[in-house]
């Protein structure tokens, strides 16, 4: 697929003033810093569409991005942000899970984990919460330019091991790279096929 056009929307934390719900729309959600700006940064060719930081915690708010006219990508708020309070995080709980619920054109959410790491629990945790809702999930394991493709081949390998435990079957999971844009290519791809397909809940 060819990008034309990315713009921003609108940012917000109520489910009920997000934009019309007439186009596929497409969330990326994962731990705080595993680079979900950047890689949809990396996917629409746009250096600064969606904010991204060093710092965890840089996105707050639900951000819708237009592509193309005809479909929304969404950048989320991390989860599993240590140096946020609890009342935040439960917030996070409330609006986040909210959305993921009822966001009626939601086709596919990206779950992004860090292929730096071995399983983290909150992950696994993340992943078995979008089964048991029947969210249709993908994995996006990111920073695989930060080591090399041996250890994150590992760590998908025991990753998939560990979702075995809960899944008859596993969803697809692509390796990528915000710098080199290694599986972008195969984001975009999936994102066109479900596109063809989908059919608008607004009447
Ligand atoms: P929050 O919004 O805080 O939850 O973070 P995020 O998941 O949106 O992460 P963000 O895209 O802001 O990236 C966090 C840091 O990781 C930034 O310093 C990025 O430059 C870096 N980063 C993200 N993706 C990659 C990647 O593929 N390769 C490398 N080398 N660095 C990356
Ligand atoms: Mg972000």
């Amino acid at each position: 697929m060819i990008i034309k056009q990315a713009e921003f929307v609108s940012s917000n934390t109520e489910v009920s003033k997000l934009p019309l719900a007439d186009k596929p729309e497409y969330a990326f959600i994962g731990r705080s810093n595993v680079g979900k700006s950047s890689l949809i940064n990396a996917i629409t060719g746009r250096k600064t569409l969606a904010k991204t930081s060093q710092k965890p915690g840089k996105t707050q708010l639900i951000n819708h991005f237009i592509i193309n006219t005809n479909w929304y990508l969404v950048d989320l708020p991390g989860y599993g942000f240590a140096q946020t309070s609890k009342k935040n995080r439960i917030e996070w709980e409330k609006f986040i899970r909210a959305y993921l619920r009822k966001r009626e054109n939601l086709q596919c959410v990206f779950v992004l984990i860090d292929s730096r790491h071995e399983p983290q629990k909150i992950d696994l945790e993340f992943c078995c919460w979008l089964g048991e809702e029947q969210i249709p999930f993908q994995l996006l394991f990111t920073k695989a330019d930060k080591h090399s493709m041996v250890k994150s081949d590992q760590h998908i390998a025991k990753f998939r091991k560990a979702l075995k435990v809960w899944f008859e079957e596993i969803p697809p999971i692509i390796l990528t790279s915000s710098e080199t844009k290694l599986g972008c290519e195969k984001v975009l791809q999936h994102i066109d096929e479900i596109n063809q397909n989908f059919i608008s809940p607004i009447v």
